[in-house]
């Protein structure tokens, strides 16, 4: 994968996606995602177990959400 430069950042994508699908019950900071990318990769792209909600990411949504991980969320 290309991370340079990177499609997704926490500016273009990380924190919009964190703010509709986490937030309402995690305070997830960009430092979180960047301190252990693989357990949010296996819980929210490799699975469908977060979001508990009724409110969930398309699939494509769930692969950009695992491509801007990938990169160590720029
Ligand atoms: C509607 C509430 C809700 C939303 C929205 C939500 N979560 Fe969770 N999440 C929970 C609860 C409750 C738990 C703890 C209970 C459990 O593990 O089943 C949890 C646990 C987790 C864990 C720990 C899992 C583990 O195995 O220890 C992670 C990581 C996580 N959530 C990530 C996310 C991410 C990323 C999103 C957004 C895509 C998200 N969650 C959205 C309620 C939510």
């Amino acid at each position: 994968m290309n991370c340079d430069p990177p499609q997704f950042t926490y500016a273009n994508f990380g924190n919009a996606f964190l703010t509709k699908y986490c937030s309402s019950c995690h305070g997830f900071t960009q430092q979180d995602m960047q301190a252990d990318p693989t357990v949010f990769i296996d819980v929210a792209v490799t699975s469908t177990y977060m979001p508990l909600s009724t409110t969930t990411p398309s699939r494509a949504e769930r692969m950009a959400f695992g491509m801007w991980l990938s990169c160590g969320a720029p």
